[in-house]
């Protein structure tokens, strides 16, 4: 019986160390979805920035710290409550066939054709004398920009000592460019959100005695290459290049130059004398401003297909 009952005693011990040693396997993660490349959409088309915000950019923008989408960096803006003067702004209207935003559309197309050649997307607004229309010209040129959807636009007031595009804006020219120049100011602090979809907007900031030393300083540099990747273009305004040398300093950080003649008006010899300003750098176009109404070429365009005066609607 003792033999029996020893042989029964290791045959329990035997199945219960057994039972010990068989560990259940875990149960299986959810296996991780892995896309089939070939059912994947192929883009047919370069991304959007709507799309690329999605993406973290840290790659491209190092100096704003790692994995950080362009959307994130860009709620660190000011929100500018703009009140827009609308005699000026002529996107602003809504209405897309308001008389000379047509011009507008035919500059934009200039310069994308430009850029399928050149590296071009911080362009310059310049002019030979006061009041030619370089602000008007850069305010309507970041407007028709961004009304191509997902290209957001960058406007910088350049124009230290008579700086009027928060005027046409109906924002705040406080802080701005000067107070980023003088280190008072990181890019987001004077970086405007306004209503008009991916237009952006920095004001000159309050007023110095040394506009043409700050913009030398080599701060503006820096800001521009640091907000490069967040936009698709960068319009500069810039005082008049012949009284005053700020317009060829600025024109020194950007791939091209906009030069603005007002029809009669600009003297000949005075947009001579510009162009040699810029003799070194890339003239991307002249833009004729305030030609008469009957000579233009879009005028006749619209006389013609019964748009906006609505005479010829039945054609
Ligand atoms: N094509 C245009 N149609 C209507 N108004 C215009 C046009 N061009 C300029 N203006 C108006 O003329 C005035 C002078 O234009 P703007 O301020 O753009 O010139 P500017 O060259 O920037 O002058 P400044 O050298 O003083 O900065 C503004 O009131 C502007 O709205
Ligand atoms: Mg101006």
């Amino acid at each position: 019986m003792s033999r029996i009952h020893e042989a029964l005693k290791k045959a329990e011990e035997q199945r219960s160390a057994e039972h010990e040693m068989h560990i259940e396997p875990p149960l299986a993660s959810a296996p991780e979805v892995v896309p089939d490349p070939i059912s994947m959409p192929v883009a047919a088309v370069p991304p959007l920035a709507d799309e690329r915000d999605r993406r973290t950019v840290s790659a491209a923008m190092p100096s704003f710290g790692t994995g950080l989408s362009v959307e994130s960096l860009l709620s660190r803006c000011v929100a500018g409550h703009w009140t827009p003067d609308r005699k000026t702004m002529l996107f602003f209207n809504g209405d897309e066939q308001g008389y000379g935003t047509e011009e507008f559309r035919t500059l934009r197309s200039r310069l994308y054709q430009l850029r399928d050649r050149l590296p071009l997307k911080k362009v310059l607004v310049t002019s030979a004398l006061p009041k030619e229309g370089k602000s008007f010209v850069a305010a309507n040129l970041a407007q028709v920009l961004v009304q191509q959807q997902g290209r957001r636009t960058l406007l910088i007031d350049g124009d230290l000592r008579g700086a009027r595009l928060h005027n046409a804006l109906g924002t705040e020219s406080s802080p701005g460019l000067t107070e980023y120049l003088l280190g008072e100011a990181d890019e987001f602090a004077i970086l405007q959100r306004g209503p008009m979809d991916n237009l952006f907007f920095i004001p000159c900031g309050r007023k110095v005695t040394s506009p043409a030393e700050l913009v030398a300083n080599g701060r503006l540099k820096t800001l521009l290459n640091r907000l490069e990747p967040l936009f698709d273009w960068m319009v500069l305004d810039s005082p008049p290049a012949v009284p005053v040398s700020d317009a060829g300093l600025l024109a020194n950080y950007c791939d091209g130059v906009l030069m603005v003649v007002r029809s009669n008006s600009t003297p000949f010899d005075m947009a001579r004398k510009a162009r040699q300003e810029f003799s070194g750098k890339q003239l991307v176009g002249v833009v004729l401003n305030g030609i008469d109404q009957g000579n233009s070429y879009s005028q006749y365009y619209y006389d013609a297909y019964g748009k906006p005066n609505g005479k010829n609607e039945q054609r």
